[in-house]
């Protein structure tokens, strides 16, 4: 079933486990996830960036997240991941997304502060949460390699930032970076601890493919409460679609080499519900 994120990370958050979020780019991606969050008694969080949404629209992934959750009974959230607009958020907000993020971390804090208070105001009388960021996670979004530019997370101003925002949790940078590494992630978990000593709302971990998932323990272990996951589960998704057609050369029906892609996506999200310790939870 379709649920709101905030209780379910402040419940997450209490028993010191995190919720797996992953970012769906078709049907089938949106099947797999909630398939192994079904197998796995797990709770899940649904998510789709700007770029998604302009391949396809907000209407067309609520569509299919609110079919997918209405045939489980563990609790599905659909979130706007990296909203980059106040109307975009609105319009996620119209189609019936749970959560949604505004992403104001390229902006300076003040103006950061004033779109993620005003998301947060527009949101918040319809039951439905709100993420941010402050600093900013190297790479961008919808790239395979992560680039290098990653602005640390000021604790102290972390918790400025949450106190003056209203907003429900909080996305950290602390030296992982969107797509896949060039090198090993150095994280800084001192300064998580810090943030985590003195900002309340759960925290929000981005960046995640690529990092050991040794290092995502102890990451949930120092206070990340929502961990997202977004190249890996594209990567996948077409090593299973490239495998597929590589041994069936004639294969030109879409359902088949489709299918063969969510089977590998579905196996992912499993291993790192495990790594989340959200297995189990729902
Ligand atoms: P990765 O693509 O590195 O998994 O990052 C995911 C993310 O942060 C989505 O917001
Ligand atoms: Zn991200
Ligand atoms: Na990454």
């Amino acid at each position: 079933s379709l649920v709101a994120a905030k209780e379910l990370l402040i419940k997450a958050q209490d028993s010191g486990y995190a919720v797996g979020a992953f970012n769906v780019e078709n049907m089938e991606m949106v099947q797999a996830v909630v398939a192994a969050a079904e197998e796995m008694r797990s709770p899940v969080i649904l998510q789709t960036t700007p770029s998604t949404i302009q391949y396809a629209s907000v209407e067309y992934f609520y569509a299919n997240i609110r079919v997918a959750a209405e045939q489980t009974n563990v609790p599905v959230v659909i979130h706007l991941d990296h909203g980059n607009s106040f109307e975009l958020a609105m319009q996620a907000y119209r189609a019936g997304y749970t959560s949604i993020m505004i992403d104001g971390s390229h902006d300076g804090f003040d103006d950061n502060v004033e779109i993620s208070k005003a998301v947060v105001d527009a949101c918040h009388p319809g039951k439905v949460s709100v993420e941010a960021e402050l600093g900013k996670v190297g790479g961008k979004e919808d790239d395979l390699v992560g680039g290098e530019e990653n602005l640390y997370t000021d604790p102290e101003k972390a918790r400025i930032f949450a106190e003056r925002t209203g907003i429900d949790y909080l996305a950290v940078a602390i030296g992982t970076a969107h797509g896949v590494y060039k090198g090993e992630p150095h994280l800084d978990l001192e300064r998580l601890s810090e943030i985590r000593s003195l900002v309340t709302v759960p925290l929000v971990l981005h960046g995640t493919s690529g990092v050991l998932d040794d290092v995502v323990k102890e990451c949930i272990r120092r206070g990340i409460c929502k961990v997202n996951y977004a190249t890996d589960l594209r990567i996948a998704f077409t090593k299973g679609v490239t495998k597929y057609l590589s041994e069936h050369p004639d294969a030109i029906d879409p359902k088949k080499y489709g299918a063969a892609g969510r089977k590998a996506v579905k196996q992912y999200v499993k291993d790192k519900m495990c790594v989340c310790g959200c297995a189990g939870q729902a």
